[in-house]
């Protein structure tokens, strides 16, 4: 395994949930954190608790929904680490309610696509980049496994989607050693999974990490699903 210290992260949706253990678990590896919810008030806590445990982070707001505010939150991002971002996880997700097939309004569909698809693909575009000049960069983009529920297609779709950007990017990344991956947390007990969920939120770790770990030779375009890895093993 790699080492990530000193390096760069962005965590979008860090404020709870995967995005929450996944940071933690950055900065118990050494990286520099760069936290991330709709607001900043949504991440103070947290933002302190790292602070105290000596892990150099900062945090960030902004609402995926908006373009504005997704490139705002590009630039100061680019700020923050003179634009060498080492670790782009791509977390943060709105999933719409449970309804009747054939109901999501073009609002759903649409505030779906541009949170879950478009704010992490632009997000890539954005970083890339630099990290291949760098010749070092690890993308995580975070799916799911969900399947043959069309009361959430929206949400399905936007994620369907979002393999595809990555399925598509492999072979610009062949050869390199930036390496953008796919994780399924699989079904947990946050506040999008909600409270029938099998999995506590923990059981992300390690598995989250894996796609991050890899050397150069471990690639691009791999699904790895979180609850495939178990602590110790
Ligand atoms: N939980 C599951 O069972 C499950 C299963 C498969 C895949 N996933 C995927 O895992 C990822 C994390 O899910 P989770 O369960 O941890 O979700 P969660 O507990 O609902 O947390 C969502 C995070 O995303 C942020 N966020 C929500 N809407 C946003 C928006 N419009 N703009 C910017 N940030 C926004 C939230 O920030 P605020 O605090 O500001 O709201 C929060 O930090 C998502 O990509 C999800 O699709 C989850």
């Amino acid at each position: 395994m790699i080492d990530i210290k000193n390096k760069w992260a962005l965590v979008t949706g860090s404020s709870r949930g995967v995005g929450r253990r996944v940071s933690m678990a950055l900065a118990e590896k050494g990286c520099k954190l760069i936290i991330h919810a709709r607001t900043l008030e949504a991440t103070r806590e947290f933002l302190s608790e790292f602070r105290a445990s000596g892990a150099e982070a900062h945090a960030v707001a902004a609402e995926l929904g908006s373009a504005d505010a997704i490139d705002g939150l590009i630039r100061q991002v680019k700020d923050i680490t003179d634009n060498q971002l080492d670790i782009l996880y791509n977390n943060a997700a709105i999933m719409t309610r449970y309804q009747p097939v054939f109901a999501p309004t073009y609002d759903e569909y649409q505030l779906s696509f541009m949170v879950n698809t478009i704010a992490p693909a632009k997000l890539c575009d954005a970083f890339i980049p630099a990290m291949l000049e760098n010749n070092w960069g690890r993308i995580v983009n975070v799916t799911s496994g969900i399947a043959d529920q069309p009361q959430l297609m929206a949400y399905s779709c936007s994620k369907a989607a979002l393999d595809r950007y990555v399925r598509d990017m492999v072979p610009t990344l062949k050869d390199t050693n930036v390496l953008m991956n796919l994780l399924d947390p699989g079904w947990l007990r946050t506040d999008m999974g909600g409270d029938q969920a099998p999995n506590h939120p923990d059981s992300v770790i390690p598995g989250a990490l894996v796609p991050v770990l890899l050397d150069k030779d471990g690639g691009s375009g791999v699904l790895y699903n979180a609850q495939n890895f178990k602590e110790g093993q």
